[in-house]
């Protein structure tokens, strides 16, 4: 059985260093525990179950087909506080190993998390953000750079990872476009201790999105993605052809995604769909497993592939 060390993934139990990343509506409980199974870390945000009735359900589900490592996103500033602090007590309660906190100040969170036990990681697109999150208590730092899925970035991420390491204490993650061995093998050298990945997720079995979303992202280009806070009002990138007036919406469909446009909350999500630039490197809906298996295999022919340094 092979393993990739990184003091994070050691300190979080996982045998590769590779997170599973969290995405709205399409994350569920069959990938967490696939992930968990493959020795990376699977995620969720807690919305994604309708109630906090079927939060807890799915906590329970996922207890009794895996006693491995898991992470529940929190997505402060998004989620109704009532339904924040009742996904949060159920994390505490089912002993959720590690929780990870996006769109808001994760201190709370972090302090009741720590006297559980819990590790806390925090995601943002800045070092402002990232020393702020720090102090409040996050116990390593996503770094989200350009061109990831979702809320992205605009820095490069042979700029950002690099960066936050310089200037933090706590770990950093690498996320943004990364699909393959290689970019988790170029992540760990620019100083990452974990990697990040949605987009080549989305291509997965076992992940909620539609066959059609699934099929753009293996059929995609980087020129299929469009940066714009048309959508939300925050930058996030999304597959071009599913915005108003792509390629995909018929007249019916554009007025759908008009519609959704001007809606608050999710729905927006449901019918325009987000994706990062990874899809240029996504080319099969396989299973966690087995994407798992290839990102491992491709990350030793990289490693083997580098010349190394020659004293003369
Ligand atoms: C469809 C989609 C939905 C997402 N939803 C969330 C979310 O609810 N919470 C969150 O913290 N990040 C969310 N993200 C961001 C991912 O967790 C992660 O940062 C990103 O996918 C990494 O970049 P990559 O897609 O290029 O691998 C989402 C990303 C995608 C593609």
């Amino acid at each position: 059985m092979s393993r990739i060390r990184t003091p994070l993934a050691e300190r979080l139990g996982l045998r590769y260093p590779i997170v599973c990343a969290p995405m709205f509506i399409i994350s569920n409980k069959e990938m967490i525990v696939a992930a968990a199974e493959a020795g990376i870390l699977g995620s969720m945000p807690s919305i994604n179950a309708r109630t906090p009735e079927a939060f807890r359900e799915t906590l329970a589900w996922i207890r009794q087909r895996t006693d491995r490592p898991f992470a529940i996103n929190l997505t402060i500033k998004l989620t109704d506080p009532e339904r924040l602090q009742q996904d949060f007590a159920a994390c505490l309660e089912f002993g959720v190993p590690a929780v990870i906190t996006s769109y808001g100040n994760p201190s709370e969170i972090a302090r009741q998390a720590h006297d559980r036990g819990m590790v806390v990681l925090h995601d943002v697109i800045h070092l402002k953000h990232a020393l702020k999150a720090q102090e409040s208590g996050a116990d390593a730092i996503i770094g989200v750079a350009a061109g990831a899925g979702g809320h992205a970035g605009t820095t490069s991420p042979f700029v950002l990872y690099p960066y936050l390491r310089e200037h933090l204490r706590v770990p950093v993650v690498a996320a943004g476009c990364i699909a393959t061995g290689r970019q988790v093998a170029a992540s760990l050298a620019l100083g990452a201790e974990l990697v990040y990945m949605g987009t080549r997720f989305i291509a997965s079995t076992e992940c909620g999105a539609d066959e059609q979303y699934k099929s753009l992202v293996i059929n995609g280009s980087p020129e299929d993605i469009e940066y714009t806070d048309g959508v939300s009002g925050v930058h996030a990138n999304f597959l071009r052809q599913t915005l108003p007036g792509g390629a995909l919406t018929t007249a019916a469909d554009r007025s759908i995604a008009q519609v959704s446009v001007q809606k608050d909350g999710g729905k927006k999500w449901k019918d325009i769909w987000s994706a990062g630039q990874g899809i240029a490197l996504a080319r099969e809906v396989k299973p966690i497993a087995a994407i798992v298996a290839d990102i491992v295999r491709e990350y030793g022919e990289a490693v083997r592939a580098l010349p190394t340094l020659e004293e003369t």
